[in-house]
């Protein structure tokens, strides 16, 4: 594929937010060009989390990208807590208006949106490595990067950095110009993938005094589980049998129920941290998903937020071709970062409602319990964490 030197929209990243924005794009009829540092295989084997809000099943919908979602998805009523050897069930389309999730592993979202811009002619280079970015606070900015070998520029008349947490567009923003809020939490999760059918069908969030663990999975084969580990654990210290012992042990709660054990065929650590970087624009510089903020996975948010920052985006370049408009560009960063401090404060409260500090007391445990008990028995305190699970309708 030839690439061309110049576009209205470049883009760095081809994760899920990258993607997004160029099919967007692409059917508003704006040029643009997808810059990804890695190959496409490693780009659709990376594992991420895999729940869906109604409003990014709406954004893929409504750009023709969710027509294997719609086979293949499975949409979810609800969630189940896990306390003390009790469970509650929580029930989300009660709660909430009958919205509900869908569980759609994000690998899929990508491989998906890869097939669907490629088809379009989309320019979107794998192997392609954006090393630096100049231009920052003009209205020409160049991204320089690197494609087989050879040193190559784009310039554009507006940057879009979906490159994640460690790429390279949100520091060419000069360090004056933004700051950073962060909090990273004293514990990580030790995720597995297990040729096993689930042990349900919904999701089992568990708070035990030896920490947290979370039930979920990827098919009806296929299920993912995640056990809350010291930092700086490595995934080869646990071998699978103490991996399921230690879930079993998590997940106990009265009555009869099992978790069903089964080959574990991947492993990996993952840090908690909630990052926020503002505003998400300089110039004609824009940061979008996990190049802007960063989640803990506890409430399953990061994809459903980078959706909903390049279905804003994507919004706002159409209009600015179609009609000159800046209204929306100029709107985006604040009307983004309301939505993701209510995320952020959403997966805080359910991370902290659910693991154990190791620097914590009774006093603490006490109050997680206090919390996941109020939720029992009160519908509004559920109507709450149901509200926030399964995000605002589309806008
Ligand atoms: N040049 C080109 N591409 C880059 C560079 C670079 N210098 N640096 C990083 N990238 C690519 C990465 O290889 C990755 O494919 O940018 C992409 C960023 O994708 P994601 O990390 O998936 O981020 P995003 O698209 O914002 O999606 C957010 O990812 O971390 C999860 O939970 C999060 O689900 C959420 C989602
Ligand atoms: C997942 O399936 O990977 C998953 C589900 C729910 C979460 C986090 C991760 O809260």
């Amino acid at each position: 594929m030839r690439l061309p030197s110049r576009t209205r929209v470049g883009i760095v990243g081809a994760g899920p937010a990258g993607l997004l924005l160029a099919r967007l794009l692409h059917r508003a009829g704006v040029d643009c060009v997808v810059l990804e540092s890695r190959e496409r295989e490693y780009v659709e084997q990376r594992q991420r989390a895999g729940i869906l809000e109604q409003a990014t099943v709406d954004a893929l919908r409504g750009c023709g990208a969710a027509e294997r979602l719609d086979r293949e998805g499975l949409a979810h009523d609800g969630i189940e807590l896990r306390w003390n050897r009790r469970a509650y069930r929580v029930d989300f389309p009660s709660l909430t208006g009958g919205r509900r999730v869908w569980v759609y592993a994000q690998t899929e979202v990508v491989k998906d949106l890869i097939a669907l811009d490629l088809a379009a002619g989309v320019p979107l280079a794998f192997a392609a490595p954006a090393v630096a970015v100049t231009g920052a606070d003009t209205d020409r900015p160049v991204v320089h990067y690197r494609h087989r070998g050879r040193e190559r520029t784009l310039a554009c008349d507006y940057l879009v950095g979906c490159d994640g947490f460690h790429g390279i567009v949100r520091a060419a923003v000069p360090a004056a110009a933004r700051t950073t809020y962060e909090r990273l939490h004293p514990y990580s999760w030790l995720g597995v993938l297990a040729d096993v059918p689930p042990s349900c069908d919904e999701l089992i969030y568990a708070r035990s005094p030896r920490g947290f663990a979370l039930h979920s999975l990827r098919s009806t084969t296929v299920s993912r589980l995640y056990l809350q580990v010291a930092n700086g654990t490595d995934p080869e210290a646990w071998s699978d049998e103490r991996i399921w012992d230690e879930l079993d042990n998590r997940f106990a709660v009265e009555g009869d129920w099992r978790l069903r054990r089964g080959p574990i065929t991947q492993k990996s650590v993952l840090p908690m941290r909630g990052s926020v970087t503002a505003p998400m624009r300089y110039g004609s510089v824009f940061l979008a998903g996990d190049a802007a903020h960063i989640v803990p996975p506890t409430g399953a948010k990061g994809l459903n937020l980078a959706a909903g920052d390049v279905t804003a985006l994507g919004r706002a370049f159409a209009a600015r071709y179609a009609d000159g408009s800046d209204r929306l560009l100029a709107a985006y960063s604040d009307s983004r970062l309301d939505r993701v401090r209510r995320a952020q404060e959403f997966s805080y409260s359910l991370t902290t409602m659910l693991h154990t500090d190791p620097g914590g007391t009774d006093f603490d445990a006490r109050l997680q319990v206090s919390r996941l008990e109020r939720i029992a028995e009160s519908r509004a305190a559920r109507a709450e964490l149901a509200e926030n699970y399964v995000g605002p309708p589309s806008d």
